[in-house]
């Protein structure tokens, strides 16, 4: 039928619905886009939390995902699914967009940030020891080649979005041979962009001042190591309302995965209360991923558009009165 078909993890908790929001929005704008589900519930072989291989040989053969939030199994020899699909499909780049929704009002007005994770190592690489009972040693794990192909993601990405300005993230004060490693990548591979300006930052300043003036994040692109984009990305996300709004991607050489950052919601899931519009956004991401822009920016119009239409119309993270189905359905009006 022409279509593309696009690998769809669902999730779990409301992941079911806020993947089925997007599918019948996805219908009703008439993208053209099938999508393939996947069971990813992690199979514990050999000590290991393995992906079930119908699931990577889907995501293989399509080369594009779409996912839903996975619960982290608590337990030993378990680890998180979420960092697992990361890990298997090498996808070495996070990007993540935080656009105030025009209409949606909070303390900050226009933010307008991106910034870019390493997503392979880092604290996230899952070394750690216990040496002696009472000490503990967690690994920070910092390579040359992943600071670098991050790096210059973030260079490329710059000049593709028209923001010829990259500013690393680090705490290269205290981490002086891990940050300091990640700083000195930056300096060699900026070499290689001289049309792009390249400025540098301590996390905990960056903190600060995206707080206080959001509007000088405008117009840069931030990149740093994982945990500090973890936790960074949250804070953006929390100046424009929360994690229900913010989209992101995990991009790979050749696969990328495209994800609502937020959790499960076990307490509400299956309420019809779910907001799936991180969900919606991340798909929009994909779908100009795959050059389909008209078809991204009609539905992110119609997302947008909804939101900033009044509280009857919005989910009850963002003090709204809507359920997950009349959300959708006014969407869908709109488009
Ligand atoms: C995120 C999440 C994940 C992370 C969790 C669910 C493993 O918080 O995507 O930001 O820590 O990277
Ligand atoms: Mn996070």
């Amino acid at each position: 039928n022409g279509n593309y078909t696009v690998t769809l993890i669902e999730g779990d908790g409301i992941g079911v619905e806020i993947s089925q929001s997007v599918k019948d929005i996805f219908a009703a704008a008439k993208a053209p886009i099938d999508f393939e589900p996947v069971d990813v519930t992690p199979l514990l072989i050999d000590g290991k939390t393995t992906l079930p291989q119908e699931a990577v040989d889907s995501v293989n053969r399509n080369l594009v995902a779409l996912k839903g939030p996975l619960a982290t199994p608590v337990g030993k020899g378990h680890t998180s699914m979420n960092l697992t699909l990361r890990r298997t499909f090498n996808l070495f780049a996070n990007v993540r967009p935080c656009k105030s929704v025009v209409g949606y009002d909070t303390p900050y007005k226009n933010v307008d940030t991106v910034l870019i994770r390493e997503n392979t190592e880092g604290e996230y690489s899952g070394i750690e020891h216990t040496i002696v009972p009472g000490v503990v040693q967690s690994i920070k794990l910092i390579t040359q080649p992943a600071s670098e192909r991050v790096i210059r993601y973030a260079f490329e990405y710059a000049k593709s979005i028209n923001k010829p300005h990259v500013r690393v993230v680090h705490k290269a004060s205290i981490m002086k041979l891990s940050d300091g490693l990640f700083v000195s990548t930056a300096r060699e591979v900026a070499k290689e962009y001289p049309d792009v300006k390249l400025d540098f930052e301590l996390l905990d300043n960056t903190c600060l001042r995206l707080t206080a003036d959001p509007d000088d994040y405008k117009n840069v692109v931030m990149v740093m190591p994982n945990l500090y984009g973890d936790i960074l990305s949250d804070l953006s996300s929390g100046l424009i309302g929360g994690l229900g709004l913010t989209p992101s991607g995990n991009m790979g050489n050749k696969v990328s995965i495209f994800e609502a950052v937020h959790g499960s919601a076990p307490d509400i899931a299956g309420k019809g209360l779910a907001n799936p519009t991180a969900l919606l956004l991340s798909s929009c991401m994909m779908l100009r991923h795959m050059s389909l822009n008209t078809e991204a920016d009609k539905i992110e119009k119609a997302v947008l558009d909804t939101i900033a239409s009044g509280p009857e119309n919005r989910t009850k993270d963002l003090y709204g009165s809507s359920s997950t189905q009349h959300f959708t359905e006014q969407i869908i009006s709109r488009l």
